[in-house]
């Protein structure tokens, strides 16, 4: 389950807090929502649906009380109900329990717990926690005691949070490979999947690692390893801020995110030219170096592939993390792999890691949210600071990582300075592609392009990554199919799907390809495609074009304008464009 969770104390009415809180992790999942409350008793408000609608519906301000949690819900375990909408509770509704993950064992648990006499009212794997729960209190457990026994008997990921109207005083949280994370403030603290979701309130944090368990009240935070002993954590604070994670005047994440490229390119060069340095050795040095990463990560580093070949003249590895497992037995311990993930927290890429960390390799983490399970895992970790990307699809982390990798291979090339240079001229220009001219234009193409079912992008080289990221952005706002390849792959197969008016989106950039995917080019519009080119000057062969400026580090130009076409796409086509369908953000599941 890709749920998003959060939980409040203190001394403040919970529910306005929890319901503008549980919003900032609607990315997480958008199915269903819930949220209860400690009055006088536990009282609890859920529904199938979005959030603002079954608020509409529900009215969540009606929960008074100082302590409550909530979730959002991407379905895995039970459908799309109201039942099965969080919280879940025991069979008294006095505890009542938010959960993000999925419990393995559940079936077993459940059937154990209907034998000695508990009553479920929902399909999912979460309700046996508030069950467990009540039954180690009905022995004799304290409240934390009895999440703590719990905790030891779930398989599965899971990070959750448990309230209990006997101890109305607390919040007990537990995390076993799901992110879960506290937020200290003033007399109050909150616990939640994600620090966007109370950075207004607090940015100082105690990230949880796995198998702890934490007992928050208003005004402390205990934290406990899984026998129950006692642990000191440390108090980090997060360097982003509460405006960064909202819409700031603009319709959608999406396209907030897209124009925010005018500064994060920037950000990455301006990295600490040491730590830059000291992980260039550390590939230099590597026996073998292995990126791993899902979706446009993974994209972004088959980039990686083509760059390094280039400036560093080594060869790197690039595997899809959840195919990683079966090449392990090339790992030793001097390799180096390079886990690439916005998140920090998808579930192939910390199983990848948990792989190869298990034959001693060291890791390298590029990852965009601090204190991520992924950053934690890793030997080594450079951020993006790309700041909260909230949008469903990955837009200006794309670019940070490619930014970062390019620093990385020219530092490793021994030419840091280039690689700085090359990023920030890249920078100024990321304007003038964002330039309101371009936009209108790629407003117009979408215009142009709404009714169409098929796509298809091609590139060579470097561009070959912008093509399937360009295709990978299209689908999964616009639902049109498009399709990402090679220009030299067409004749072998793909050529065939095109007909007269075909839309084609062509990478033209100015390079030693040029000539051989014009040649391409030619392939489709011979066939009657129609040609769409992304390049730094017209070609007579282009039916409509965008001109982009020409510089070395031109995949991060070249697939700004692909994101824009997506999102006009997108509204179009009446698609919600930051809350894909059948998407979540963070993929905590393999
Ligand atoms: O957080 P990560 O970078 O590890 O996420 C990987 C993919 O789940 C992610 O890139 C996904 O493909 C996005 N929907 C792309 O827009």
């Amino acid at each position: 389950m890709m749920c998003g969770i959060v939980g409040y104390i203190g001394e403040k009415k919970a529910s306005p807090i929890l319901l503008e809180s549980i919003k900032k992790l609607e990315y997480r999942g958008y199915d269903s929502v819930g949220m209860s409350t400690i009055d006088d008793r536990i009282k609890i408000l859920k529904g199938a649906g979005r959030i603002d609608d079954v608020h509409k519906r529900i009215n969540f301000h009606s929960l008074n009380g100082n302590t409550g949690i909530s979730h959002t819900r991407w379905a895995t375990h039970g459908g799309v109900t109201d039942s099965n909408a969080h919280p879940q509770t025991d069979c008294k509704g006095k505890i009542a329990v938010v959960h993000n993950g999925i419990i393995e064992n559940y079936l077993e648990l459940k059937e154990d717990l209907i034998k000695k006499g508990h009553k479920f009212s929902s399909e999912t794997d979460t309700e046996v926690i508030s069950h467990m729960i009540e039954d180690y209190i009905n022995s004799g457990k304290s409240f934390r005691e009895a999440v703590l026994e719990t905790s030891r008997r779930l398989q599965g990921l899971f990070a959750f949070l448990a309230i209990n109207e006997k101890e109305k005083d607390k919040i007990i949280a537990s995390k076993h490979r799901c992110p879960l994370v506290i937020g200290i403030g003033s007399n109050e603290n909150f616990a939640a999947s994600d620090v966007v979701s109370f950075l207004k309130h607090t940015n100082k944090v105690i990230f949880l690692d796995d198998d702890e368990i934490a007992e928050i009240t208003k005004d402390s935070c205990k934290v406990f390893d899984i026998t129950g002993k006692q642990k000191n954590k440390e108090i980090s604070q997060v360097r982003w801020n509460s405006e960064e994670a909202q819409k700031l005047g603009h319709k959608h994440f999406m396209i907030k995110e897209i124009l925010e490229q005018k500064e994060t390119i920037d950000r990455v060069a301006s990295h600490d030219r040491k730590s830059i340095e000291k992980i260039a050795k550390m590939i230099n040095d590597a026996y073998g170096v292995f990126f791993v990463a899902c979706g446009t990560s993974y994209h972004a580093c088959i980039s990686a592939g083509y760059i390094f070949s280039k400036i560093t003249k080594k060869h790197v590895n690039i595997f899809l993390a959840s195919e990683f497992p079966n090449f392990s037995h090339f790992l030793t311990k001097n390799t180096l792999m390079i886990a690439v993930s916005q998140s920090g927290e998808t579930a192939d890429v910390l199983e990848a890691v948990r792989v190869a960390k298990e034959k001693g390799v060291k890791v390298l983490a590029l990852v965009n949210v601090m204190g991520s399970s992924l950053m934690r895992m890793s030997d080594y970790s450079l951020l993006l600071n790309a700041g909260p990307e909230i949008c469903v699809l990955a837009t200006k982390t794309f670019t940070s990582q490619l930014a970062l990798i390019y620093l990385l291979a020219y530092t490793c090339a021994g030419r840091y300075e280039e690689g700085k240079k090359g990023l920030e001229d890249v920078s100024k220009k990321v304007k003038d592609v964002l330039s309101e001219e371009n936009i209108q234009k790629i407003k117009n193409l979408a215009n142009s392009l709404k009714d169409e079912e098929n796509i298809y992008l091609i590139g060579r080289g470097l561009s070959y990554s912008t093509t399937l990221e360009g295709a990978l952005k299209l689908k999964e706002v616009s639902y049109i199919h498009a399709e990402g390849l090679a220009g030299g792959e067409l004749k072998h197969g793909t050529l065939a799907l095109i007909e007269r008016g075909t839309p084609c989106i062509a990478i033209v950039p100015e390079n030693e390809s040029r000539h051989d995917i014009l040649s391409n080019i030619m392939e489709i519009k011979s066939r009657g495609g129609y040609i769409i080119g992304i390049s730094n000057r017209n070609e007579d062969v282009f039916d409509f074009s965008i001109i982009i400026p020409d510089v070395e580090m031109h995949p991060i130009l070249m697939i700004i304008p692909i994101q824009l076409l997506g999102y006009y796409l997108a509204l179009e086509r009446g698609c919600n464009p930051d809350f894909p369908r059948n998407l979540a953000k963070s993929v905590t599941v393999k």
